[in-house]
């Protein structure tokens, strides 16, 4: 397996391009199915989940067509018909976006049969708001052998559903369900992270009638079909809070290209307040810290548009080396501390109590062999070799090609001592 090594104590400085955010593109891909017409998504990461649920696609019956010029990556998705409604285990296991594939398989063709999902190791994550919602709709659904089998033969019913939890998956499954459903169907408590906005404006483009975007109730008027459209993928919020806390780490200055500030601002407050400089111009973002040290500042995570999980773990090890003592409180996940462990490899000084960490800052990090759980603890390490005295190894580094395009480069492109070597 590939490895990545980091010779940290190099400030970041320069400029960081952000690509399109993978919470966006996987369940974009997966909207693709809903209609016969070609889909076409500018602005899409170069990363491994896009082609793992890209093979799904095709299984289920979609022709992909990638155009990759440079860095610039395009794909046109057409599903002239669906020719398999089942999600097979071997693929939905690795990748839990690929779970989302349900709602358009059942509202297109009023039935899937779709494994029960895997991904990240984060927490239990149940599936039951999924399956509560598809019912209301008028689904008949049951458990068989690991998978979830659905059918919906006269077609799904537009449905009040208000979710006890906000859930992004769930809420992405039930719009693109409704969308083709009779009726109107309203989502009440539905996630609004800026990737089920940019999910919600591309299926407006292909013709669904949906009221309430970037709200958490939405309101959804079936109608008979959608048609193809064009799509830029809306810029990776959380691969643009990582490198912004990396500058801040390393006491550099970097500037977050294609980044847009009002996605990620409950993470640049934190940083303000712990004392990092903080600039956002139109579509870029500056972050730079000179010098001082960085003060202790107690997080918690929240839905959107509060302080994001996905940058908890980049967020705890920035806290490292804060002068005092922060305290950092998941509320989403339960399972979600797995890089305090690997963080104290390197000399951090960190304690866990039920959903909360607390985090004594020390004076300075050591580097040292580490492994990576899942794909932002991953980054989590990366952010503490870059600051780190002497060389860090980072082993399992494929949770990190899962999620963030070109991390070496982009990182050594504003001066981080960092490779990969491949596995022999
Ligand atoms: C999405 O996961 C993201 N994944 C996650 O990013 C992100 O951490 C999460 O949303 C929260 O923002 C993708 O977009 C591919 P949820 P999702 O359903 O949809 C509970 C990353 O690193 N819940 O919003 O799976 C659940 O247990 C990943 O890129 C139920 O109880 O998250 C959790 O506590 C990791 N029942 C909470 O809701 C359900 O049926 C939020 O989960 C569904 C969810």
């Amino acid at each position: 397996m590939d490895s990545i090594h980091i010779r940290g104590g190099n400030r970041l400085t320069g400029d960081i391009p952000i690509s399109g955010a993978k919470n966006a593109a996987l369940p974009l891909m997966t909207a693709a199915l809903l209609t016969d017409e070609t889909v076409k998504f500018h602005n899409m990461p170069q990363l491994t989940d896009v082609q793992t649920l890209g093979k799904l696609l095709n299984v289920l019956g979609a022709e992909l067509e990638p155009e990759i010029a440079g860095h610039s990556y395009t794909l046109s998705i057409t599903t002239p018909d669906i020719v398999s409604t089942t999600a097979p285990y071997e693929i939905v296991s690795r990748i839990r976006a690929s779970f989302w594939v349900l709602g358009p398989l059942l509202a297109r063709c009023g039935k899937a049969r779709v494994s029960l999902p895997g991904g990240c190791a984060i927490g239990a994550r149940p599936v039951d708001l999924y399956i509560k919602g598809l019912q209301k709709m008028g689904a008949q659904i049951d458990l068989v052998d690991g998978y979830v089998v659905a059918a919906a033969p006269d077609g799904l019913k537009g449905a009040l559903i208000r979710s006890p939890v906000v859930s992004v998956g769930a809420t992405h499954t039930l719009l693109m369900a409704a969308t083709l459903a009779e009726g109107e169907t309203i989502l009440e408590n539905a996630a609004r992270e800026p990737e089920v906005t940019d999910v919600a404006n591309c299926l407006v483009s292909m013709g669904a009638k949906i009221d309430g975007i970037g709200t958490s109730t939405l309101r959804i008027q079936g109608v008979d079909r959608l048609h193809g459209t064009t799509h830029h993928v809306v810029a990776d919020r959380i691969e643009a809070g990582t490198y912004a806390i990396a500058a801040a780490m390393t006491g550099g200055d970097v500037t977050l290209k294609n980044a847009d500030a009002s996605t990620f601002e409950a993470a640049l407050v934190a940083m303000r307040a712990a004392g990092v400089e903080v600039e956002s111009r139109q579509g870029e973002v500056r972050v730079a810290r000179n010098g001082t040290r960085l003060q202790a500042t107690d997080v918690v995570t929240q839905v959107f548009p509060g302080f994001p999980t996905d940058l908890q773990a980049q967020f705890m090890a920035l806290m490292t080396t804060a002068e005092g003592e922060s305290e950092i409180t998941e509320t989403i996940f339960e399972n979600r501390f797995m890089h305090v462990q690997e963080l104290a490899r390197f000399g951090a000084d960190i304690s866990l109590h039920g959903d909360k960490a607390l985090v004594h800052g020390v004076e300075k990090l050591k580097g040292a062999p580490v492994m990576a759980s899942d794909l932002r603890a991953s980054a989590a390490l990366i952010i503490a070799g870059l600051a780190a005295e002497g060389e860090t190894v980072i082993n399992r580094v494929y949770h990190l090609d899962r999620g963030f395009e070109r991390i070496e480069e982009k990182l050594g492109a504003c001066g981080a001592e960092i490779w990969r070597e491949k596995a022999s």
